[in-house]
């Protein structure tokens, strides 16, 4: 027989979705149990995209887990787009009313959630095996093994926050489903040298897109557009700096190199799943949607999603009702499809595209030149950088 056990939200996945929820539900004072298919050292260790949107990091600080972030974060006012042999910044404050971003590593915040919570004593089971989702249009409960035991969790609600690759969405029938690929991936690298940059540069240039963002003062982080399908045995250390060196020319300017840590390719997609509830079970950050990574939207739609899904789950708990759970997937789908807009944008007007139309490429730059010279053009960028500010979407 396997054990039984009772929580008010069981939530699959200790990525940075699952972790924010429990905590913030935590802090209400609602139980939790969360499941996670990897174990402690991978997910800790799973290098991801590290831009904080202005009110990522104040919720993190707001929900007693920004102490480290705000002390090691980098806080970024601008960026730079580098084209046609020249840079341009991007002042965030100046055109957003003092907001901007802090980079942070996404491996340093999962490692601030789970000591947070395993600080309390709140349930994280990591190497947990076989979760399979039941009843969620009833009483849900979900099956897994752990430790070798079959167990099952037996709970009111279900969050879904086990990333593109897990069980939840495909537990909800019906699902309307929109999804692009792109004819490249990134190339990325971690570097043991100092950026050769305060602030990110995207570039563009004739040989494809090139980004230099960092983890920290002493840390790089970099990338190069690549075939999607390429392997990195084809991309020698001295090949990717090469490629660096070239597509982020410019005059004065040189790039420091230093030791690759780490590489690999990551292909790119958009994609959107509706609705984000069914029943008892609610699907939050990439269950749900993914972004290329051109915006850095991934992790902050995580972090907004279950922003929205806690409230809800409060709100629910304490007597309030459904209508917040409702409304869930429709207020969160509003915030997905503009951080979706932006990527995509962001990604086309940045990359070179393989079949070398050169209409849309005068495009691109036309498109270049008008975000960095007409002030409403930089603060539309700028805004959606930063993200839109939480009054913004309760305007609509
Ligand atoms: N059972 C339990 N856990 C699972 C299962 C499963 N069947 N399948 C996947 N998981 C776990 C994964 O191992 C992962 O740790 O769910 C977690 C999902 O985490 P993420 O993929 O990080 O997704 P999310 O929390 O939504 O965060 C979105 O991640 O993709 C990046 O850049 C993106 O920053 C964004 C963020
Ligand atoms: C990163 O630092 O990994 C990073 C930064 C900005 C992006 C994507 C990734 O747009």
């Amino acid at each position: 027989m396997a054990s039984e056990e009772r929580t008010q939200v069981g939530i699959v996945g200790a990525g940075p979705a699952g972790l924010v929820l429990g905590r913030l539900l935590e802090l209400a004072g609602i139980d939790t149990v969360i499941l996670e298919a990897r174990s402690r050292d991978y997910v800790e260790h799973r290098i991801r995209a590290g831009v904080l949107e202005h009110d990522t990091a104040e919720l993190l600080a707001e929900a007693g887990v920004g102490e480290r972030m705000r002390a090691e974060g980098l806080v970024h006012d601008g960026i730079e787009l580098r084209f046609g042999g020249a840079g341009h910044r991007i002042d965030f404050p100046k055109l957003t009313g003092g907001r901007h971003v802090v980079l942070y590593g996404q491996t340093e915040l999962v490692k601030d959630l789970i000591a947070a919570r395993l600080d309390t004593g709140a349930p994280l089971r990591f190497e947990a095996t076989d979760v399979a989702l039941h009843d969620i249009e009833g009483e849900p409960w979900i099956a897994y093994v752990h430790e070798g035991a079959e167990r099952i969790l037996r709970c009111d609600a279900i969050a879904g926050c086990d990333g593109f690759h897990g069980v939840s969405r495909p537990a909800v029938p019906g699902l309307k489903v929109w999804e692009r690929e792109y004819p490249f991936g990134w190339l990325g690298i971690l570097a043991d040298v100092p950026p050769s940059t305060d602030e990110l540069i995207y570039a563009h240039s004739e040989r494809g897109f090139a980004l230099h963002s960092m983890r920290s003062l002493q840390l790089s982080r970099l990338y190069v557009q690549c075939d999607p399908t390429d392997d990195i045995a084809n991309w020698s250390d001295a090949r990717i700096w090469e490629e660096l060196h070239q597509r982020l020319a410019l005059d004065g300017w040189s790039l420091q190199e230093g030791p690759i840590l780490d590489k690999g390719i990551t292909p790119m997609r958009s994609f959107v799943a509706e609705p984000m509830r069914h029943g008892r079970l609610l699907l939050a950050g990439d269950a749900a949607h993914i972004v290329p990574p051109t915006g850095a939207k991934g992790l902050n739609l995580a972090v907004a999603d279950v922003r929205l899904l806690a409230e809800a789950l409060i709100a629910r708990f304490t007597g309030g009702g459904e209508a917040l759970l409702d409304a869930y997937s429709d207020s969160a789908l509003q915030r997905v499809w503009r951080a979706e807009h932006f990527s995509w944008w962001m990604t086309s007007m940045l990359h070179r595209f393989p079949e070398r139309d050169a209409f849309g490429e005068r495009l691109q730059l036309s498109q270049l030149d008008y975000t960095c010279r007409s002030e409403a053009a930089s603060t539309s960028l700028a805004e959606n950088y930063v993200g839109l500010a939480t009054d913004w979407w309760s305007r609509a």
